[in-house]
């Protein structure tokens, strides 16, 4: 009989749902919930309110696409986090009274380790083997991790203050740009030159810091527009080079240090940022064992949190239907 999953992601402001049958992916449907651009970043009283609306027909656009029944479901597979908890919570009450209404078992999965597992979807692109390094790079998370199997992640090293998707976003908030910036920095920067530098951050072993770039790209900008309002206008397209440049430095130096460190020789990278096209040239000029997700398995989707849910079910590792939404849980 075929493994059927369902699963749901809400951690954030996409509402998405997949069907993934025996590993292959038959329907991959996201929401995205554009209200929140005019504020400039996630509102999360909206975000929940606008996944309380959409998951019924989400899941349901997900089944139909994928030409299954709800009755032939093997298993649900639901972000428990981390994330918003006001949106994760919407998931969390769906999954369970679905997983209750057809007596299947529910699979609470780990956002982050679902952005990595992505990989092991069946299709055209080359799949990881464990053990691996993996690279999450999103909104809220920047990780070094050791994946020794789909629900074995040990911590090799994290972002002491804020995301490399943060840092995109923040720097690109002074440069003027709407949120989130990191998709128009990527694109601005290939027709700029990363011409101007800022200050490097010194963090011991495996560890981030992207506070600092973001400083100093404030006071530079603010020194710059003193001398000359129009700087950031002018030197918009250099400015986004630069940035892009100095956040792929900041996270390419860790990376090539914990690839020697560990012996690991597969590097595989997940989460928003891996959308960045610097940041993918880096990787493979880096090591010629790097999996690279392919652009719609980038930004949130449901496709990794069922195979994430998939891997998890041939583990035996099921969830209770007392399984609580966290919106910080570690890898
Ligand atoms: O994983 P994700 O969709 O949501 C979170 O779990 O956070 O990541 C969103 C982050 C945002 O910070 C966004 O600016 C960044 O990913 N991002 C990018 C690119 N596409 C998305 N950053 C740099 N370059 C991109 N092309
Ligand atoms: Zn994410």
């Amino acid at each position: 009989m075929a493994t059927i999953i369902l699963g749901i992601e809400t951690s954030c402001d996409d509402t998405a749902a997949a069907v993934l049958v025996d590993g292959k992916l038959c329907a991959n449907i996201v929401s995205q919930q554009l209200e929140h651009q005019a504020h400039g970043g996630v509102i999360p009283e909206l975000a929940s309110r606008a996944h309380v609306q959409r998951i019924v027909p989400v899941v349901e656009a997900a089944l139909s696409k994928a030409n299954i029944d709800k009755k032939d479901l093997t298993a649900v597979a639901y972000t428990q986090g981390p994330g918003l908890l006001g949106s994760l919570l919407v998931g969390n009450a769906f999954s369970k009274s679905l997983a209750l209404a057809l007596a299947i078992p529910l699979i609470a999965v780990h956002h982050m380790q679902a952005h990595l597992l992505v990989h092991f979807i069946d299709d055209d692109y080359p799949t990881p083997a464990f053990p691996f390094l993996g690279l999450t790079v999103s909104g809220g998370h920047t990780q070094l991790v050791q994946v020794d199997g789909a629900a074995t992640f040990t911590v090799l090293g994290q972002t002491k203050d804020d995301a490399a998707g943060e840092a995109f976003d923040k720097t690109g908030k002074m440069l003027g740009l709407p949120y989130p910036a990191g998709p128009l920095m990527d694109k601005y920067a290939k027709k700029g030159k990363a011409k101007f530098s800022f200050g490097k951050p010194t963090v011991e072993g495996l560890d981030f810091s992207f506070s600092g770039l973001k400083t100093s790209v404030l006071y530079y900008l603010r020194e710059q527009q003193d001398k000359d309002s129009k700087f950031i206008e002018k030197n918009l397209y250099d400015l986004c080079a630069s940035v892009q440049k100095a956040i792929v430095d900041i996270l390419m130096e860790k990376v090539v240090k914990a690839l020697a460190k560990t012996g690991l020789n597969q590097l595989v990278l997940g989460g928003g940022v891996s959308a960045n096209s610097e940041l993918r040239k880096a990787l493979e000029n880096t090591t010629s064992n790097v999996f690279l997700p392919p652009l719609p398995y980038t930004t949130d989707n449901a496709a990794m949190i069922a195979m994430a849910g998939h891997l998890k079910l041939k583990e035996n590792k099921i969830d209770s239907l007392e399984s609580e939404s966290k919106a910080r849980i570690p890898i």
